[in-house]
């Protein structure tokens, strides 16, 4: 696959994806969505891939937002379009994905940047890294699952407080809102990402894939996170990786999960 606005390297099981485009702050143009959505669906269909890291490149953004210039003249119609499109095969996508996704947020995550870092499973920032959902000083609202997940994670008071301010908090603010689960300085970010991918890869990715799916069900209206949660445990019984693992611990010895 040949890309125009990212940048791929694959080790040890985990799948890095760089977004690429530091000269506009590798803000989301509709090619890098649709150019993230084939490389993540490329990942997860590769069995070797256990992990996946989504981070910007260059030192100054994750990623800067959407890319003002391509709607900023859209018409309503257009405009609700583009939502739609980019939660499908971007946001939702990512948080319904069967594999765990990392974002290191490495500088500037703001509007469908954050909201990009919030799709991902868990979020780990650089100590430079600033955060925000600056929609409404352009006159719009996030799009992009913001004003969802953004409560979600840090509660409806101060999600409120960041989406009528269209202030920035920076990373430390974020690490006490919960909003990412550590802060380190941009050269330990992607090793301290890695280090926790490999911790996640010693584990089932059957039951990886399963617990992401019970964790959301409890974020979707109409879905009882609890039966969610009593189908995945109960399918866990009849999987490969459930009697390795279980045999692995009774034997003393570490289990080797193939996935099955
Ligand atoms: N969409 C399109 N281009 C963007 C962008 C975005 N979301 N964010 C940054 N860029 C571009 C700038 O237009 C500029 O391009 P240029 O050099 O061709 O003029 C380049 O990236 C560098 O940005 P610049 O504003 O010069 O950097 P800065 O250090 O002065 O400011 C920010 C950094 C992040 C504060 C500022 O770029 C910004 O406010 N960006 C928009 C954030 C936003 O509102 N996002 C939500 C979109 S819904």
């Amino acid at each position: 696959m040949k890309f125009n606005n990212i940048l791929l390297e694959a080790d040890n099981s985990i799948a890095t994806i760089i977004i690429n485009r530091p000269k506009k702050l590798n803000a989301l143009n509709r090619e890098t969505i649709e150019e993230l959505h084939q490389a993540i669906k490329a990942a997860e269909a590769d069995k070797a891939i256990k992990v996946i890291i989504i981070t910007g490149s260059g030192d100054k953004a994750f990623v800067a937002g959407a890319d003002i210039s391509e709607f900023a003249d859209f018409s309503v119609e257009e405009g609700t379009q583009l939502a739609a499109n980019g939660q499908t095969i971007l946001f939702d996508f990512i948080e319904n994905l069967s594999k765990p996704v990392i974002a290191a947020v490495n500088g500037f995550a703001l509007g469908g940047g954050l909201e990009l870092a919030m799709a991902c499973h868990f979020r780990l920032a650089s100590d430079n890294a600033k955060m925000g959902l600056p929609e409404v000083s352009l006159g719009v609202i996030p799009g992009y699952g913001g004003t969802q997940r953004l409560p979600q994670l840090i509660g409806k008071g101060r999600a409120m407080e960041m989406i009528m301010t269209a202030g920035m908090i920076d990373a430390n603010k974020a690490l006490s809102f919960g909003l990412v689960n550590y802060v380190t300085t941009q050269e330990e970010l992607l090793p301290l990402c890695e280090k926790i991918a490999h911790k996640i890869c010693n584990n089932s990715p059957v039951a990886i894939s399963s617990a992401i799916a019970a964790v959301n069900a409890n974020f979707k209206s109409g879905v009882n996170g609890y039966d969610v949660e009593i189908e995945g445990f109960g399918k866990c019984f009849g999987t490969a990786d459930f009697t390795e693992g279980t045999t692995a611990f009774l034997e003393k010895r570490k289990a080797k999960f193939t996935g099955e």
